[in-house]
């Protein structure tokens, strides 16, 4: 749709959420809320997308340095909806179309809703178009007003409501369709005569009607759609909102859950089909999960590219880093951001990896730390095995080649490379290279005394409790 010029308004403190972050950069399923209305804007053919920023300016502008095409406005003091849209005037009066206008704090609106909106507005030719729905308490919002001839005469504040006014309950969502043409001259009229003193976008309703201009509505069968953020309570309800709708599309696209209610996927994550989630999992930011994966009890899975067909057994928490197809980890394994798992590796319990390639096929099964590592294809890496990759100023590299085989509880103090094919005996402090082939042990030579045990017993007395 051309000439389509979106305007969201984020300027407001947000008081009611007690924080120090604009509310609308708080997290909604894994995405701050307005990054759900700029992502439903971007479903639409849209001119331009300007923001009416205010309370945190800075901080939200920050957050959104990932769109170079959004357009900033600065409303400074706060004077109203209708000043607050007022602050695009620079950027639009000389424009032609329609101007969307949406809040930073209501994430749940579906681009066909707005869609509808703008069909209604331009079939109409109406020069305001106001999406509504029906509550049987709308308590705050203002009320539609409607003449016998059901046509919208005015839209009323609760706080300038009447008794009987308050009692309408068809309310205003805040979301207007307007037309650009003398959007700027009408909105420069508006006065402040009303019980907060501000400048109400809802008065250019009643200011359209007395000119004569069409003013028009699109009523919505639920209101679930134009639910704000205002409090941490708000936050919590519409997340789950957000959470089982995303379930729901997982599910239809061949996802099974356990316990969806217990499952919290965020907006970005994409999962194959197939894919079985056990209860309580989490699968956050960007996370992809392949096809036919089994994700087990309370794992954690933050920023993962997981091919398919791999198993992540419970209570694991992987972050920011990859895993190839058909590899196996957990239960309890902790993998750090930057960590390369390969095709059908194994990362067992309790192993922490971080910034670690771990090649094709190469097991780390028990107790291990592996950090900095770059570890070869075919590798075994013994139970309890250490890389000590830090001296206590600077992080260094552990290469392990091929078909390397390292013995348990062996510590390699890093920068090392044990080379291709080579051996390390169970219990050594590698601190030196080992060359392709070689056998590499470095422990203590084990020195037997016989009977020394047995004498040694035999020379105390026993104590009371044979101890
Ligand atoms: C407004 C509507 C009301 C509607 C309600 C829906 C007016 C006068 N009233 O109520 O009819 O039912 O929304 O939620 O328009 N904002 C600014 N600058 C300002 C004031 C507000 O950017 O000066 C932003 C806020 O950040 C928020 C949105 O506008 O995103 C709505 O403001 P809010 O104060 O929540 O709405 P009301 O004015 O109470
Ligand atoms: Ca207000």
């Amino acid at each position: 749709m051309t000439d389509l010029h979106v305007v969201i308004l984020a300027a407001g403190k947000g008081t009611r959420m007690k924080s120090e972050t604009p509310k609308v950069l708080h997290p909604l399923a894994g995405r701050p809320v307005i990054e759900h209305v700029l992502a439903t804007v971007d479903h639409l053919e849209t001119a331009s997308t300007t923001l009416v920023v205010g309370h945190g300016a800075e901080l939200v502008r920050a957050a959104l340095a990932n769109r170079p095409n959004l357009r900033y406005v600065v409303q400074s003091p706060q004077l109203g909806t209708g000043h607050a849209l007022l602050q695009a005037e620079p950027i639009l009066k000389d424009l032609k179309g329609d101007v969307l206008l949406l809040y930073a704090d209501v994430p749940l609106l579906e681009p066909g809703t707005l869609l509808r909106l703008l069909e209604t507005h331009r079939g109409t030719k109406a020069a305001m178009t106001v999406l509504t729905a029906e509550l049987a308490d709308p308590y705050g919002y203002g009320r539609i007003v409607r003449g016998a001839d059901g046509r919208m005469e005015r839209i009323i504040e609760e706080r300038d409501a009447s008794a009987e006014q308050r009692a309408i309950k068809e309310f205003n969502s805040g979301i207007y369709a307007l037309s650009l043409r003398k959007l700027f001259n009408n909105l420069n009229d508006l006065a402040t005569d009303n019980a907060q003193g501000e400048y109400y976008l809802t008065d250019l309703v009643a200011m359209y009607r007395q000119k004569k201009l069409r003013v028009e509505s699109l009523c919505l069968d639920s209101a679930d759609e134009l639910r704000g953020v205002n409090s941490r309570q708000d936050l919590a309800d519409l997340s789950l909102i957000v959470r089982q709708r995303k379930n729901r599309l997982l599910m239809v696209g061949g996802v099974t859950m356990e316990d969806p209610a217990t499952t919290y996927i965020d907006a970005d994550v994409t999962v194959g089909a197939d894919t079985v989630l056990g209860p309580g999992v989490r699968l956050e930011g960007r996370t992809a999960i392949g096809e036919r994966c089994r994700i087990h009890a309370g794992s954690r899975l933050t920023n993962v590219a997981v091919e398919d067909d791999v198993v992540v057994l419970d209570y694991s928490v992987i972050v920011d880093s990859r895993v190839g197809q058909g590899a196996q980890i957990g239960p309890m394994a902790h993998v750090r951001p930057q960590s390369v798992i390969g095709p059908a590796a194994r990362v067992g319990n309790f192993v922490e990896l971080k910034k670690t390639t771990l090649g094709k096929g190469s097991k780390a099964s028990h107790l291990s730390y592996l950090g900095d590592a770059i570890v070869g294809e075919g590798v075994n890496i013994g139970a309890g095995t250490i890389t000590c990759n830090y001296d206590g100023e600077k992080k260094h590299t552990t290469v392990i080649e091929d078909q390397v085989f390292i013995g348990s509880d062996s510590q390699l103090i890093a920068p090392v490379t044990i080379g291709k094919g080579a051996y390390v005996g169970a219990g050594s402090s590698i601190t030196s290279d080992v060359p392709a082939g070689a056998l590499a042990i470095a422990r203590g030579k084990q020195v037997v005394k016989p009977e020394w045990a047995t004498k040694r017993k035999a020379s105390r007395p026993a104590s009371k409790d044979g101890l």
